[in-house]
């Protein structure tokens, strides 16, 4: 079985510096083959703070994807945002903004949703455009049902189960049906600093086939939201699939509960306690 690890809202100059060495240390010993880094790797988008981001990837013990969040444009010196949003993050962080992953068996595609401007006064809130969609679409198009087709995003796309009235990424509703024809099995994203899992199929909702969400909490800032800092993993073989939290417990991160799904036609269907015990991990 593979795993994937999640990591999302880190935001150096604002981190505990025990808990960025912790999960450092967590990642090497979990071993994840891939990792997925979904934005905000800063705190204000300054200089300094995208150094320490860049130091910091270069410690991780895998290969990466990453994406911007909010938190990478820069909020202060405005000309710099609105001419070059994105320049201090393509210094120090990565050139490509949506970038994607193939490996067999597993296909990414990395969103950027952070936006330098939004006709709401939040600018922290985040777009999926009608360009990004089509390019999803497109690469996901290239594979068949035998590959594991995941987005990544950081803004979310499902609303905590507490609070749904949190605002999701614009677009997401014309985004959903189209990954929902190009096969997307799974979205991962942060913002929120809340870690949840859920599905976008059924429940009176406009698509029918399954597609999984999980929402990561922030790894290492000390800006919480009424929960501990944690990172996602997601472990998967063939048909199955187990969506974890690995979680700060003050000393080390410790695994959480990993709910675990199976597909069928098109539907991942959440496996019966009876079945869980096949998993080897
Ligand atoms: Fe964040
Ligand atoms: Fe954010």
């Amino acid at each position: 079985m593979k795993t994937i690890a999640q990591i999302s809202d880190l935001h150096f100059g604002r981190t505990d510096p025990e808990i960025v060495t912790a999960l450092l240390d967590d990642l090497r010993a979990e071993q994840p083959h891939f990792i997925v880094v979904s934005g905000d790797l800063t705190q204000t988008a300054k200089p300094a703070e995208f150094e320490a981001a860049h130091l910091f990837l270069g410690k991780l013990p895998s290969p990466y994807l990453v994406i911007p969040g909010n938190h990478d444009v820069p909020p202060v010196n405005i000309v710099e945002r609105f001419t070059r949003p994105f320049a201090r993050y393509r210094r120090w962080i990565a050139q490509d903004l949506c970038p994607n992953h193939v490996e067999p068996g597993l296909a990414i595609a990395g969103v950027n949703t952070a936006r330098r401007l939004r006709w709401k006064l939040n600018w922290a809130l985040g777009s999926i455009s009608k360009s990004q969609i089509a390019r999803v679409e497109a690469f996901f198009r290239r594979f068949g049902d035998d590959v594991l087709k995941i987005v990544v995003t950081h803004h979310p796309f499902l609303p905590p189960p507490d609070t749904p009235q949190e605002d999701l990424a614009a677009h997401a509703a014309q985004a959903i049906p189209v990954f929902e024809a190009c096969g997307v099995d799974l979205i991962l994203s942060g913002h929120l600093h809340r870690a949840y899992t859920g599905d976008l199929g059924g429940q009176g909702r406009a698509i029918h086939r399954s597609i999984l969400v999980a929402q990561a909490s922030t790894a290492t800032s000390t800006r919480v939201r009424g929960e501990p800092n944690a990172y996602n993993v997601i472990h998967y073989e063939g048909r199955r699939l187990g969506l974890g939290t690995r979680v700060w417990d003050g000393k080390t991160f410790v695994p959480h509960d990993t709910a675990w799904f199976e597909k069928s036609n098109g539907q991942w269907l959440p496996v019966t306690q009876a079945a869980k015990e096949t998993p080897k991990v």
